[in-house]
């Protein structure tokens, strides 16, 4: 073997932890030498605040070791940087570190932050020289150049300052190795007739009640899903004394290629005019390369500004039948019951100014603006703490207060409401920590709250730990008119028109829009239970097939849940 390693000599000492300018000055090098090195890099290291302490060093050790072994021989220097150096010298990223830093091959960071300087101005934030640093070296290729520990635990263990955190570390890491495999428990199911159900509802008698549903199918899978929880609506409707007229409505790349726009104005007038709206899904291949303003998701936009819907449910619950669909393991991901709501009508989605120009070099350049008034943050608060308050209790609000003013506003002004909600449990979470969390423990979330882009990324993770995001419903509500009620999933090209679409997030859409929309508890109760029932007895799309159940396409499990609902004892006819 090439070289005898001396790994003793590679411990950082934390002493510039209570260091004085002048020993920052003489900051230790560090050598690890191997006996014939052939390459030579001088590393500067990072450790920063917190666990930085703790796991750099260990890095070190491993990168010596590692290099040693390949005849590489590095030089280490030790930099200070966040709160440490604030402490030593007054500033969050001290010139010495950028210079050196500069100077060196390669950094290596650990973290910057404690609640320790969580009240200072921002430029004297630690978290400010981690964007300096950034900016300075403009790192486009993080893990190439600039390693940082990304392990956020700190801020929600501040307990836990001193002690390690690897083993936790490693226990999230894991959280995707299914160790547990239960054994299906299902009863095998025998092929089921595929005869069309009758619909109770058809006709129309006196005394009961009648909504308008505009219903846009859309796109991909959109129009298979749309009209299977179509009928559910209708067969649970009626037997609860309730009817529907059904107005079909193009958006998306359907109305692209009927009429040439995304969201033709009938649609939106169709849409106003109605009790609920039922979306499928939008968006294909055929018109991605469509300029902006006529591709299918503008449509998904603007109908959600037209009807106003500011507030976007999104409940992840992990059903008991489908826990091993989950690709986290049984212990975390069963019991998971949590609602992501979502600002939808404003952020950086809809900010001004936005748009793509020439600068001064002539290069193009990208722009977008997060943007939230108070009165837009304060209504989704309001919606998110009505809605803590009807389930467990509990709201985290997701932000990035470090980093962004939109942010800073928004937990303030979700900060100020809570003394009008004093029975709802308030929490905050920065967002990249949240989508951590998530998958390392969403057992302690009941009610999220967060903006429109966030909600948009975390309510997709959110939605994978049940198993499936072809389960997922979803509700965007206005402060008066109609709502709008869609899966959380896209329109699936690659297999629409197949029958293998999952139609359960639409049946369970409609569930929602009878809840939420109309206020009928009752039917959309009946629909719940007939989507439980068609689990129950083994029935299953691709999207959430396990070994021991039974793979039937979206007609079938449709019809399915059609049956479950016909077969539940009429309440009020
Ligand atoms: C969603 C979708 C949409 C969004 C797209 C299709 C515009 O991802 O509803 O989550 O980003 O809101
Ligand atoms: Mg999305």
């Amino acid at each position: 073997m090439a070289g005898v390693i001396h790994v003793s000599s590679t411990q950082i000492p934390v002493a510039f932890m209570s260091a004085t300018k002048q020993s920052f000055r003489r900051a230790s090098v560090i050598r690890c030498a191997a006996n014939t090195p052939k390459k030579r890099y001088t590393i500067a290291v990072l450790p920063g605040d917190g666990v930085g302490n703790e796991v750099i060093p260990v890095a070190v050790d491993v990168l010596c070791l590692a290099g040693s072994l390949e005849g590489i021989d590095f030089s280490f220097e030790e930099l200070p940087i966040g709160g440490v150096a604030l402490d030593l010298v007054g500033v969050p990223l001290p010139k010495e570190t950028l210079i050196r830093a500069k100077q060196s091959d390669a950094l290596l960071l650990g973290a910057v932050g404690w609640p320790k300087w969580d009240n200072n101005p921002k430029h004297l934030k630690p978290i400010t020289a981690l964007l300096q640093l950034r900016a300075a070296l403009q790192v486009f290729d993080e893990p190439s150049f600039f390693c940082e520990y990304p392990f956020d635990l700190r801020f929600q263990n501040p307990k836990k300052t001193n002690q390690s955190f690897l083993p936790e570390m490693a226990a999230a890491l894991q959280t995707n190795i299914r160790t547990v495999k239960v054994p299906a428990t299902f009863r095998a199911v025998s092929k089921q007739s595929l005869a069309p159900f009758r619909v109770r509802c058809a006709v129309a008698s006196p005394g009961k009640k009648r909504y308008t549903i505009t219903l846009l199918p859309g796109d991909g899978i959109g129009p298979e899903v749309v009209s299977i929880a179509k009928n559910v609506l209708q067969q649970a409707g009626s037997l609860e004394g309730v009817e529907f007229n059904f107005h079909e409505m193009p958006i998306g790349g359907a109305a692209l290629d009927l009429v040439g726009v995304p969201l033709p104005e009938e649609t939106i007038s169709a849409a106003k005019e109605s009790d609920a709206v039922l979306l499928g899904a939008i968006g294909g291949y055929k018109w991605d390369n469509n300029e902006k303003h006529l591709r299918p998701e503008k449509g998904l936009l603007q109908i959600r500004a037209a009807l106003k819907v500011f507030a976007n449910l999104r409940p992840a619950t992990v059903l008991p039948q489908l826990v091993d669909a989950s690709t986290l393991k049984r212990e975390v991901a069963e019991g998971v019951d949590l609602m992501v709501v979502r600002e939808l009508t404003g952020g950086i989605y809809f900010g001004e100014p936005r748009g793509i120009k020439t600068n001064e070099n002539g290069e193009e350049v990208g722009f977008n603006t997060e943007v939230y008034a108070a009165h837009e943050i304060d209504r989704i608060a309001r919606v998110a703490f009505e809605t803590a308050r009807k389930r467990r209790g509990k709201l985290c609000s997701v932000d990035k207060a470090n980093v962004l003013e939109a942010s800073i506003l928004w937990r303030k002004r979700v900060t100020a409401l809570a003394s009008e909600y004093p029975d709802v449990e308030l929490s905050h979470m920065y967002v990249d920590n949240a989508a951590m969390q998530l998958v390392r423990d969403p057992k302690q979330f009941d009610t999220i709250v967060t903006n429109n882009i966030f909600g948009d990324i975390l309510s997709d993770e959110a939605s994978m730990i049940t198993g499936s995001i072809g389960m997922l419903p979803s509700a965007s509500l206005s402060d008066s008119g109609p709502g709008l009620f869609e899966p959380i999933h896209g329109s699936a090209p690659d297999i629409a028109g197949q029958d293998k679409a999952n139609p359960l997030a639409t049946i369970l859409s409609a569930a929602m829009l009878l809840k939420y929309g109309l206020g009928e508890e009752k039917a959309a109760k009946r629909i719940e239970d007939a989507v439980l029932v068609a689990l129950n007895n083994g029935f299953r799309t691709g999207d959430i097939y396990s070994a021991g159940t039974k793979l039937v396409g979206c007609k079938e499990m449709g019809e399915e849940v059609l049956k479950s609902v016909d077969s539940q004892v009429p309440a009020s006819v």
